[in-house]
């Protein structure tokens, strides 16, 4: 999609407005390239020392954005990421936050519970007129509708990790997403430069509910002593032609993140064998080695 394209195309959408509830992993990416596809974008955390750390990510990631786009033009990219930061605006302030806006992203922490905390309150504070969607990986999206009183105007919208590189986004409808809404969110996929699948609310939608069983199995071999870390990444890299092995991608994705996804599922259906949790995530989890994000993962980075 073309940069002058996808801001003209925010000009006529009806999402216009959006806030970003998480800026974490997928939240600050997600904040990311709606801003930089023209969109207002609100961003919201529990702290702000945590909205510093978003941002400060939001910067790095529109450089490297702004590298490729703007290859040669550095006065373009400088004025791409300068223009693009001015669309972010942070606060913890959630009623606040959400005053203006046509649609509210949630991307918090994977647990039911806090989801339901979280969309309790939203639902009181926002306008009747702005859309829900929530981008967790595993969860019910119709469980965590159910305790919002607009049904029809929430669905999910599930992004990958790296927001801005990934392609994809999953958008998901329940049976009361109405028309308007699932129309809204397929537009303004299109508008922040993605492609849109449209999914039913069932475990993991399309994508998580081949990759989690398949990333799991990798790291079941690991833990028999089948194959070593590197030979599993790299004969999936070289034999498979995926871009990244599933021991990386295990630590890449966040291990509390598909910790809780396998726990959730296993939980749920307890006879499906492809959703059995990995006793050496569950180590990793309760040494807070989450993978990449804190340093150390089955693999250390520096
Ligand atoms: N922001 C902006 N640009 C980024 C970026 C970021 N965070 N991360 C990478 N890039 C850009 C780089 O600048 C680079 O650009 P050029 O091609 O112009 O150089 C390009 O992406 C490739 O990056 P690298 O050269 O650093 O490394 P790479 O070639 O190994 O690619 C990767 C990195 C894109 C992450 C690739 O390894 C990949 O696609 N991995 C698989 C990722 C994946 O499967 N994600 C889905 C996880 S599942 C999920 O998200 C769902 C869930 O619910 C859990
Ligand atoms: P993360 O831990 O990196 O970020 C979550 C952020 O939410 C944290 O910074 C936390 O401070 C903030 N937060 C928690 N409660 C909040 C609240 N009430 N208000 C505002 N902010 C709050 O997690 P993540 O990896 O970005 O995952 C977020 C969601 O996205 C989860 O539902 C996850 O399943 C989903 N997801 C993750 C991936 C992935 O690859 N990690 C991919 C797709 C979807």
């Amino acid at each position: 999609l073309k940069r002058g394209l996808s801001t003209s195309s925010a000009m006529n959408a009806v999402i216009k407005n959006v806030t970003i509830v998480g800026g974490g992993l997928m939240g600050s990416g997600i904040a990311q390239v709606a801003a930089q596809t023209g969109h207002n974008v609100t961003l919201v955390e529990v702290n702000p020392d945590l909205i510093k750390k978003a941002e400060d990510n939001i910067v790095k990631s529109l450089a490297r954005v702004a590298k490729k786009q703007f290859k040669d033009d550095p006065e373009g990219g400088k004025k791409f990421i300068a223009e693009s930061q001015s669309r972010i605006k942070g606060t913890t302030d959630i009623a606040e936050a959400v005053k203006d806006s046509d649609l509210v992203v949630e991307a918090i922490v994977e647990n039911m519970e806090i989801k339901h905390k979280f969309f309790k309150t939203l639902d009181e504070v926002a306008p009747a007129k702005t859309m829900f969607a929530s981008n967790t990986s595993s969860l019910s999206i119709g469980e965590i509708a159910s305790v919002t009183k607009r049904k029809d105007r929430f669905g999910g919208l599930h992004f990958f990790n790296p927001v801005p590189v990934m392609k994809l986004l999953e958008v998901v409808r329940i049976p009361e997403t109405s028309e308007e809404t699932y129309q809204a969110f397929m537009a303004w996929g299109k508008a922040i430069g993605k492609t849109c699948v449209t999914c039913k609310d069932t475990p993991g939608f399309i994508v998580n509910r081949l990759l989690v069983p398949y990333v799991a199995e990798a790291i079941r071999m690991m833990e028999r002593g089948d194959a070593s870390p590197r030979d599993i990444d790299t004969a999936m890299k070289l034999g498979a032609g995926y871009p990244m092995g599933p021991i990386e991608l295990s630590d890449y994705v966040g291990h509390d993140t598909s910790h809780s996804i396998l726990q959730g599922w296993h939980k749920k259906f307890p006879d499906n064998p492809l959703f059995v949790p990995n006793e050496s995530v569950d180590k990793l989890v309760k040494e807070k080695k989450l993978g990449l994000k804190t340093g150390e993962g089955f693999y250390k980075y520096t």
